[in-house]
């Protein structure tokens, strides 16, 4: 026999959209399953089941994971209306339409994944998942013991508690008045390493992700990706499932 998955599920890894979403959609009457309305969730469904959502019939695409290790001056998105470059351009072309779990700024380099898998996506990015990322910064000044612990106790900025798991001074030049740091971030909010040490006078001049989770740049260039073997996707469900 086929195997069954959960309806919303099924929408979520087709690439459409993502779990809760596609929830919605079904509650909202939008999705049919062999010609007929689903409204409620917990349906399940095979592979032999034609489905639409908005009476468009879905696409069964093959799951694909990559990472990139994303230069400076390029966008986290699928496409820039003004031109810019994007993390897609550096991939190959491919059929499926992927898209970044989460983003870097323009002039952040470095770790960033890629995947047409909603629900996997979802599952990285979900702040209660905890998973570690690793950033290393160059900073205008020398911070002290004590503004760093200011960081990892958490600092207040625009609403939001913005903590790291764990920080240390790397190097020091005291020459050009600078500081190397790494932290380890759990949450993911928009510029927060940027953030963090804007709040305690400390500017960041560059930054780059380094590590997600277990997963790090060994072995690529900026600009250049790799997939993940399927050991590592599955790997990293675990990491995140575990720290739920
Ligand atoms: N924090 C930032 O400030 N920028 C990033 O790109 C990632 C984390």
């Amino acid at each position: 026999m086929d195997k069954q998955e959960r309806l919303q599920k099924v929408i979520a890894q087709s690439g459409v959209t993502s779990r809760r979403k596609a929830e919605k959609l079904i509650e909202e009457g939008k999705v049919k399953v062999n010609g007929k309305v689903v409204s409620e969730l917990g349906v399940k469904v095979s592979a032999n089941d034609n489905i639409e959502v908005n009476n468009i019939p879905l696409e069964k695409e093959e799951s694909v994971y990559y990472m990139l290790y994303k230069p400076r001056g390029v966008i986290s998105s699928v496409k820039d209306d003004k031109g810019r470059k994007v993390v897609l351009d550096f991939l190959p072309a491919i059929e499926q339409r992927v898209y970044p779990i989460g983003r870097l700024d323009y002039d952040t380099s470095g770790i960033i994944l890629l995947t047409n898998d909603g629900e996997f996506a979802q599952l990285l990015m979900h702040p209660s998942h905890e998973i570690d990322k690793v950033y290393v910064t160059k900073v205008k000044g020398i911070p002290t013991k004590e503004a760093l612990k200011q960081l990892k106790k958490g600092v207040q900025v625009d609403g939001d508690k913005l903590k790291a798991v764990n920080i240390q001074i790397l190097s020091t030049d005291r020459t050009k008045n600078t500081a190397i740091i790494e932290l380890t971030l759990h949450q993911g909010k928009n510029r927060q390493v940027r953030r963090m040490f804007e709040n305690i006078n400390y500017p960041v001049m560059k930054l780059k992700r380094e590590r997600y989770s277990f997963l790090t740049l060994e072995g690529l260039q900026p600009g250049e990706f790799r997939e993940l073997t399927r050991h590592e996707v599955s790997q990293l469900k675990q990491v995140a499932a575990k720290s739920k």
